[in-house]
């Protein structure tokens, strides 16, 4: 059984995809061992709750400084003892004292075909308007290993959403949550908790 603990920072609809996908069928092998949200009043919480899912919150404010969060919100992970850790519309820059613990063990999702429109200041909306000024006719998203860098972990799925006309950033987010983000993150989940996806081998 893959114990997985999912970071989350917003209205947690990359963890109600797998919450859905667990219950379907369609991820197996699997338990969402905990929830971990920096906001205290992310609506993803209300989901963890829904799903009767431990969720906690880790937030900067109750830090003195930087370095007490990292601390904080490795221990509220290390407390889960999972097996992979889940970054889904998770906005916080893990430090490297993390990765290096669970390196080949943090997969993150991010809403463009990446090297396309990631990296430092591309995250949620931001990365929709970058394609939407660039023109590109076809975005997606991608699921990656997380390394110490910003989206340049190894590539493990990816999948193509047409950008249609007349797309503002909030539609186009959406369709590419809809028919992306939302179908390949429990795949991945879905293939790493049925060995057919392994660290080193994507
Ligand atoms: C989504 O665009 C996701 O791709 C990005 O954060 C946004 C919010 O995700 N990483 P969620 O609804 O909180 O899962």
């Amino acid at each position: 059984m893959l114990k997985i603990a999912v970071c989350v920072s917003g209205g947690g609809t990359n963890l109600q995809a797998i919450i859905d996908s667990i219950a379907s069928g369609t991820i197996t092998n699997t338990r969402i061992v905990r929830v971990i949200s920096n906001k205290a009043g992310a609506y993803a919480l209300e989901r963890a709750a829904a799903a009767g899912i431990d969720a906690v919150a880790v937030t900067r404010a109750d830090h003195p400084d930087k370095a007490d969060f990292n601390a904080a919100l490795l221990k509220a992970v290390d407390e889960a003892a999972p097996d992979l850790v889940v970054l889904a519309g998770f906005l916080v820059v893990l430090d490297a004292g993390f990765i290096r613990k669970y390196k080949g063990r943090i997969i993150n999702i991010h809403p463009s075909l990446i090297p396309s429109f990631c990296g430092d200041g591309f995250y949620g909306l931001k990365v929709h308007e970058a394609a939407l000024a660039r023109g590109v006719k076809v975005t997606g998203a991608t699921v990656h290993f997380v390394d110490e860098g910003t989206d340049t972990g190894p590539i493990i799925m990816q999948k193509a959403v047409n950008v249609e006309e007349g797309d503002t950033p909030e539609v186009l987010q959406k369709r590419v949550m809809e028919q992306a983000e939302w179908k390949i993150l429990p795949a991945v989940i879905d293939g790493i908790a049925n060995n057919r996806i392994k660290y080193g081998s994507v």
